[in-house]
């Protein structure tokens, strides 16, 4: 349990999405008082109703508690929300343009609305994931847009939370980053975040802001170094768990983030990665391994829906059973899930998919439209199915009563791109089991 912050801050959030939602409501919860702005009316209409927008474990009842005491509050005014505020924290979007550049748009539009709002001293703390030298921008827009010349900081705070275990990953993180040009920033960045036990770490602005892009760049390159590893093992008749079991063993390495299947996805690896390489690229350097990365990504995906095909020779006019859309576990976001190209591809080639998802059916739903049959409950969706495709490593999915799964599918053919499962385990059921890297 953290203790409540002995100096506390009227905080604002703009961007009420995954990060500013959490984020601000934790800082509610530990004892700041914290309003969120979103100009998107309905979800701030929703959230003054008391439903939450999106699927985060947890998330509700912090949320209701913290309104309930009062410190946690939700307007689409922009300018009210700066005034009555010290710290204002830039949450907002930053999604890939189709060159894979960072699309800065929303943190400049924040930027100078802060800067139009603000009345008096202000630290502009950047939450959201940008390119380097985006610190030097917001500065610039604010010292731009501003007519009463305020005094202000710009702080770098990325955030490093994982959809699915957000509460956790804030309240009880790793480490807390936080670039800044001064000690004033900096006295106040400590006084927000003093609740919360973990290392401080102060770099420069800039450096913070790499930080961010490094380490995801950095976790996406262990996921493809796996899924390559996987492929040698398939190509060889290894088995990738032993292998990634003994390298993972290795305190240098770690065992995370080793997991072979079909690839990152999600609103934050693909367009970090990619708008790391597109920095790197405008400043001169060619980030190589990188792009490799990506290729690997890309290739595994292809891969799977290559087993998919082999399982069951013509895909065309066969019903096939998907468990999980969302991109990861605990979590109903859809952001460059893998499940879209699988079911894009899949769908193309005239197959017909009946899919479950515990939290993802609705968001699915606007990027999948009526290219899926949406079903649910997860046996439901087993019906005469020629096979089961497990897509998302949900809890529910890993102990299934089997004999169910058997009679329900047309054929006991199980095509699963998260390993979930011995193989031998499942051949002793009766299935015919493929998966990643397992020879
Ligand atoms: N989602 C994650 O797991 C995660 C983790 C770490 C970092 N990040 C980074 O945090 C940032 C936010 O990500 P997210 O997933 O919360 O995005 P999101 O799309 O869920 O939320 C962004 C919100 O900002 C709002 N917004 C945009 N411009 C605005 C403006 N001018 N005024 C008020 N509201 C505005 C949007 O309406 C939206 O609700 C991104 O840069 C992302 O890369 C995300």
């Amino acid at each position: 349990m953290n203790k409540p912050a002995k100096n506390q801050h009227k905080l604002a959030f703009i961007g009420a999405g995954y990060v500013g939602l959490v984020s601000g409501t934790c800082l509610a919860e530990i004892g700041h008082t914290v309003i969120l702005v979103d100009n998107n009316k309905d979800k701030i209409t929703r959230l003054n109703k008391g439903q939450i927008p999106i699927f985060e474990p947890g998330l509700d009842e912090l949320v209701t508690k913290n309104v309930k005491a009062g410190r946690l509050s939700f307007t689409t005014s922009l300018k009210d929300a700066v005034k009555n505020s010290e710290a204002i924290f830039i949450a907002v979007n930053t999604p890939p343009l189709p060159n894979g550049r960072a699309d800065l748009s929303f943190v400049a539009g924040a930027a100078r609305e802060i800067a139009e709002a603000a009345d008096g001293y202000k630290v502009v703390v950047d939450k959201s994931t940008v390119p380097v030298q985006t610190g030097e921008r917001v500065a610039e827009t604010i010292k731009r847009y501003n007519k009463r010349q305020i005094d202000f900081d710009v702080v770098s705070n990325p955030e490093f939370l994982r959809e699915g275990s957000a509460i956790d990953d804030f309240l009880q993180p790793d480490r807390i980053v936080v670039g800044v040009a001064n000690k004033r920033a900096e006295k106040i960045m400590r006084e927000i975040y003093s609740p919360i036990d973990a290392p401080f770490i102060v770099t420069d602005v800039k450096s913070a802001e790499l930080i961010k892009h490094a380490s995801n760049s950095f976790l996406a390159t262990k996921i493809s170094f796996a899924n390559a590893v996987a492929r040698i093992c398939e190509l060889s008749g290894a088995n990738i768990d032993q292998v990634v079991g003994g390298m993972g063993q290795d305190a240098r390495i770690g065992k995370h983030f080793l997991n072979a299947g079909i690839g990152y996805g999600g609103s934050c690896f693909p367009k970090d990665v990619s708008a790391f390489i597109n920095i790197a690229d405008e400043l001169g350097y060619h980030f190589g391994i990188l792009k490799e990365v990506e290729k690997i990504n890309e290739q595994a995906k292809q891969l799977f829906l290559q087993k998919i095909e082999q399982a069951l020779w013509v895909t065309k006019g066969k019903t096939i059973a998907m468990w999980g859309l969302a991109f990861k576990p605990n979590t109903d976001d859809m952001r460059n899930a893998p499940s879209i190209d699988i079911v894009n591809q899949l769908h193309a080639d005239g197959a017909v998919i009946q899919a479950y998802d515990p939290a993802a059916q609705d968001t699915a739903k606007a990027v999948l439209g009526n290219k899926v049959k949406y079903i649910k409950d997860k046996y439901d969706a087993l019906k005469n199915a020629d096979a089961l495709v497990i897509v998302t490593d949900w809890n529910e999915f890993k102990d299934p009563d089997w004999n169910k799964v058997a009679k329900l599918l047309h054929s006991p053919i199980i095509i699963d791109g998260r390993n979930m499962f011995d193989p031998k385990e499942m051949e002793k059921k009766g299935f015919v089991y493929h998966s990643v890297g397992r020879g």
